[in-house]
């Protein structure tokens, strides 16, 4: 039989090329230990679980289960036409140009496979939001990274590779409290990715699910208030729960019915009393500000107890920004010699959990890097966890674990 000339499949293989190119990542691995009695982990990307508007859910349930009996039904591909309307009134886009999606993850995913041909160029942030460079790669998507600052990706640094050559079909950015850095683009960034888009032709998939948990400064204006060349994704994870597992897409209106198509091919629609569950909750009259005004004032806490006690514990070893927003810290360490990667293990025996920069590198490893979530632990935990990693850092060959103030004979248990 001839042998394709596009693919490099062996005979005899089960997997096929693109699922090949997810590889497992021995960070992964390691973070699965971070889980056990003892260990406080600052490395999860979960958000707080005790915010969760379990009461608010139990009675839209109720009502929806009582008053309309289409939540278990199938449902349109596009998504709840009242769901719809609420993110397009929140972006201010047409209800036609919203695509409700499993979690933005699908969002990324859709996007990847309706914009992307084998070896089309992506350029995004690296260290970058690992979902998005592993949806980018699984659709053949060639990465382009780019450096990153306190003002975000370096939209200057896209510029010159552009006026060099580069045409990528995608520029990814996440614009409010990036993942895993923590950083917002600026204004004056935004304008320019948005004349970029529109002078050289790419897209941008902007990426949100941050952009309402600001505890301080002001947000940037969205990218599609300059351009038309913009797919917007968003998300209900951050801000009522992640297992509803509801996001979407708001597509440039030519490009929207493709997403449907698509879509349609890979799961139908996206489950039915997800959709109504979330509408219930985001237009029950009050809920939101409120939920979201908890939800700040707890994330600004624990985000101003932790860099707090990093300062104290660590001084200037950790170079870090305070967030003012989001669920992350990403810091340096400056100590010579420190491979964050290497380090994790010991981390762990020491009973404090981070997620290492080389996590999140497109090209780059970011050794000297570590990006800790202050969403889920306690405040307590959180000092503790800083004390842990001091130890750690100023020892890293120690073997017996050193605990902290808030225990006296052992690891605080989770
Ligand atoms: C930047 C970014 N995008 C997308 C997602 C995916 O979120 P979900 O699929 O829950 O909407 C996450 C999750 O942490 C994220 O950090």
């Amino acid at each position: 039989m001839e042998q394709s000339p596009v693919t490099s499949r062996r005979a005899g293989q089960a997997v096929s090329v693109a699922a090949g190119r997810i590889t497992s990542s021995a960070i992964r691995e390691l973070l699965a230990v971070a889980g056990r009695p003892g260990v406080i982990s600052l490395a999860g990307g979960l958000p707080s679980a005790r915010h969760f508007p379990i009461d608010q859910t139990s009675a839209v349930v109720a009502d929806l289960l009582l008053s309309d009996p289409d939540v278990l039904q199938y449902s349109s591909t596009e998504g709840d036409r009242g769901l719809r309307r609420w993110v397009a009134a929140r972006h201010g886009a047409q209800v036609d140009q919203v695509l409700i999606t499993h979690g933005s993850q699908q969002a990324l995913d859709l996007i990847a496979r309706v914009t992307l041909d084998a070896g089309d160029h992506v350029a995004l942030a690296d260290p970058g939001y690992i979902g998005a460079i592993q949806a980018m790669r699984l659709s053949g998507g060639h990465l382009v990274a780019l450096p990153t600052d306190e003002a975000g990706l370096a939209v200057e640094t896209l510029e010159e590779k552009l006026r060099q050559g580069l045409r990528p079909r995608l520029v990814y950015v996440v614009p409010n409290f990036h993942n895993p850095t923590g950083a917002t683009l600026s204004a004056s960034r935004t304008r320019l990715l948005a004349r970029l888009a529109d002078h050289y032709g790419f897209l941008i998939v902007e990426d949100d699910p941050y952009g309402e948990i600001r505890f301080s400064g002001t947000a940037p204006p969205a990218l599609s208030t300059f351009t038309d060349r913009v797919l917007t994704v968003g998300t209900i994870s951050k801000v009522l729960f992640p297992g509803l597992r509801l996001g979407w897409i708001v597509a440039p209106g030519p490009l929207a019915p493709t997403f449907a198509l698509l879509k349609q091919a890979v799961d139908l629609h996206t489950a039915t009393l997800t959709q109504k569950v979330a509408l219930g909750l985001l237009t029950r009259p009050g809920f939101l500000a409120r939920h979201l005004a908890t939800l700040r004032s707890h994330y600004a806490a624990q985000a101003a107890t932790l860099a707090e006690a990093l300062t104290t514990e660590l001084g200037d070893t950790l170079e870090m920004t305070p967030p003012t927003g989001g669920m992350f810290l990403w810091a340096r360490v400056r100590s010579s010699g420190i491979d964050t990667h290497e380090l994790l293990p010991r981390a762990i025996d020491q009973g404090v959990a981070y997620v290492p920069g080389s996590a999140f590198s497109v090209e780059r490893p970011h050794p000297t890097y570590l990006r800790l979530s202050f969403a889920t632990v306690t405040p307590r935990e959180l000092v503790e966890g800083a004390c842990r990693l001091a130890a750690v850092l100023a020892d890293p060959k120690r073997s017996r674990p050193t605990w902290c103030r808030s225990t006296t004979n052992g690891p605080t248990s989770r």
